[in-house]
């Protein structure tokens, strides 16, 4: 992305109200000082989500989304920093700076946006023409498929007509040379004949990039007839595997997983039937580009493919695909009925929401569908079954997912555990698969060791709750900085993140004798970071609180963060390091006076 500096951000960001940004997204009641609403990051029916005039951050204290106006448009329209500057500094119009492009660079953008443009002059002649009287047969056969008019206006569908170059003259008439719209991928450009359509008489399906930017067309023949489906070539804009079918509608759903599936129509009839989660790889198998698009939307994918041999060998290779980038796969069962749209046709939606909630755990599916090669009864096939299974299942590194999916796949073919756990182990063993060998023996001394591990964690957790605390009554309380500022350095913060943020929190004190939180934000790029420090700055404050209490809490707190402090630094320090012994024999003397001090808010 362009690079810009603090100071632009900053202004960008303080003239767009965060009130005013999201209150175009988000219904929002006032209560107190702060504003409050549904998330529209999670599914709820009592408003958890705060919006903080003063602070000029959002917080979900159900789902912990946050940030400032920033975030807020990266998260809910999934643009990047970039986008969401740009986007904010048009609506408070500010001018950005001019980046720096060279020759080539502005030719090709240039391009892409004659071609967008050329993309888009067609989806709207397609559009028309359905709605005519040559479009007649087509609006008939989508109504065949049960398509609803807001469908077809929402999905932009439309008709090519039957001459083969009457795109290809609209185009020209508009102004576009041969030469470009060859590029476009919609006409061919013959010496002797001129210029062809790619598309004719065929129902069309504009497909669009997540930013709604009609980038290619599918279009199928009405009836029987072969190609059933034309597509767009790849182009400058249309890049196959880097984009999905209907992801510029489900990139907003609230629900928590996405369904993929294989065809255009699958992904218009789930949308129709109030499941805006669907999308479709583009006529092409699915790639690790489509996985990583998906990544950035959810880390839940249920496949519902065709039920068939081919929708399920797709299935089997696109759950490696999707496990490489993370995703958690399930596989949505379909029978008797082939696809989604003629799954909703035939049973309705409640139907299909029921086969979402029974989908299928994709091991447990590889595992189905690997049973077919062999024959149960059969002693010896089935022994192989289980030894091709105990090895799949060494592809677990993980003890406890491991032995989870051992116990499930026992139960599942009436096996006992421990013979399965053998059986794997000696596979481990063989492969060298470090720790499955020593299952058991970890076992017996799980009990123990998990005990000192939950210890562990609990105590590490608490640490930060309190240095959460800290940062956000330093930021609610904007005299206190002063007081404790003796006591407590940046450099006790010893969380990672919170130390930079503590690092930003103090210089702002220093430099201006007050606070701005939202503007320590934006000095983070990355969403889920910038979620973070919305967390440190809406730490949750028992509210019923008397003063002493809170007095008595601010002092405690601070304490522990000194104490956790001091520990950390003496477990860290170098047998030489003089300096940072004198500090520590400081701050232990502190941290005395401390004890015996009032603090008060
Ligand atoms: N496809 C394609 N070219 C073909 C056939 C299929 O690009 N000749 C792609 C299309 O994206 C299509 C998807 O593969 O939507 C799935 O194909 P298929 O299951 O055959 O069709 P459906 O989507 O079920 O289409 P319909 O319901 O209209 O028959
Ligand atoms: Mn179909």
């Amino acid at each position: 992305m362009p690079l810009y500096s603090e100071d632009i951000i900053e202004e960008v960001r303080s003239r767009n109200d965060i009130v005013d940004v999201i209150s175009q997204y988000v219904r929002l009641t006032r209560k107190g000082s702060t504003y409050f609403g549904l998330c529209p990051f999670h599914n709820e029916k009592t408003g958890s989500f705060s919006v903080s005039p003063n602070k000029q951050m959002y917080y979900c204290f159900g789902c912990h989304a946050g940030g400032n106006v920033f975030t807020f448009l990266m998260q809910y329209e999934n643009f990047t920093f970039g986008e969401a500057l740009e986007a904010l500094a048009e609506r408070a119009g500010v001018a950005l700076p001019k980046q720096e492009y060279s020759a080539t660079q502005r030719m090709e953008a240039d391009k892409r946006a004659r071609l967008l443009e050329i993309n888009k002059e067609a989806a709207k002649y397609f559009f028309m023409l359905l709605r005519s009287e040559r479009g007649k047969r087509a609006m008939e056969y989508f109504k065949k498929r049960e398509l609803s008019d807001e469908t077809i206006k929402k999905f932009g569908l439309g008709y090519s007509d039957q001459y083969s170059d009457d795109l290809y003259r609209y185009l020209r008439n508009k102004g576009y040379e041969d030469e470009i719209l060859k590029e476009s991928g919609l006409v061919t450009i013959d010496e002797r004949r001129g210029g062809h359509d790619k598309f004719w008489n065929r129902a069309m399906f504009p497909i669009m990039d997540v930013h709604n930017k009609v980038i290619g067309f599918g279009g199928r023949v009405m009836g029987d007839g072969e190609p059933k489906y034309l597509n767009s070539p790849e182009t400058k804009i249309f890049d196959k595997s880097r984009n999905l079918y209907g992801l510029n509608f489900a990139r907003t759903t609230k629900k928590p997983q996405l369904l993929l599936c294989e065809g255009y129509m699958d992904v218009i009839a789930l949308h129709q039937a109030g499941f805006d989660n669907a999308v479709a790889s583009l006529g092409t198998a699915l790639t690790s580009g489509h996985a990583n698009l998906l990544k950035r939307y959810t880390k839940d994918v249920y496949l519902t493919y065709d039920s068939d041999g081919a929708g399920i060998k797709a299935a089997l290779r696109a759950i490696p695909i999707l496990k490489e980038v993370g995703i958690t796969t399930k596989v949505i069962n379909m029978k008797p009925y082939k696809d989604p749209d003629e799954f909703i046709k035939a049973l309705g939606a409640e139907a299909y929401q029921e086969r979402i909630d029974q989908a299928e755990n994709s091991f447990l599916f590889e595992v189905r569908i690997l049973e077919q090669e062999y024959d149960m009864h059969d002693p010896e096939s089935k022994t192989s079954f289980y030894n091709e299974v105990a090895k799949k299942l060494c592809g677990f590194s993980e003890k406890l997912a491991r032995d989870n999916y051992i116990e499930a796949v026992a139960a599942k073919y009436m096996i006992a555990a421990e013979d399965l756990r053998r059986l794997v182990n000696q596979y481990g063993l063989k492969e060298g698969l470090a720790g499955a060998a020593s299952a058991n023996s970890d076992r017996q001394q799980s009990g123990i060791r998990g005990n000192e591990k939950n210890k562990g964690r609990k105590k590490e957790d608490g640490m930060k709750q309190s240095q959460k605390l800290l940062l956000t009554w330093l930021i609610e309380n904007t005299g206190l900085f002063q007081k404790i500022k003796k006591y407590i350095t940046p450099a006790d913060f010893t969380e990672e993140i919170y130390h930079r943020v503590a690092e930003l929190l103090f210089a702002q004190y220093e430099e201006s004798g007050t606070v701005n939180p939202a503007k320590i934000v934006s000095m983070f790029e990355n969403e889920e970071e910038q979620s973070e420090i919305a967390g440190l700055f809406n730490a949750t404050i028992p509210a019923a609180m008397t003063k002493e209490d809170r007095d008595k809490a601010l002092k405690e707190t601070i304490v522990r963060i000194k104490e956790n402090s001091i520990n950390h630094r003496s477990k860290e320090l170098g047998p030489t390091d003089m300096e940072g012994l004198m500090k520590l024999v400081q701050d232990k003397k502190a941290l005395e006076e401390l004890e015996r001090m009032h603090i008060s808010m």
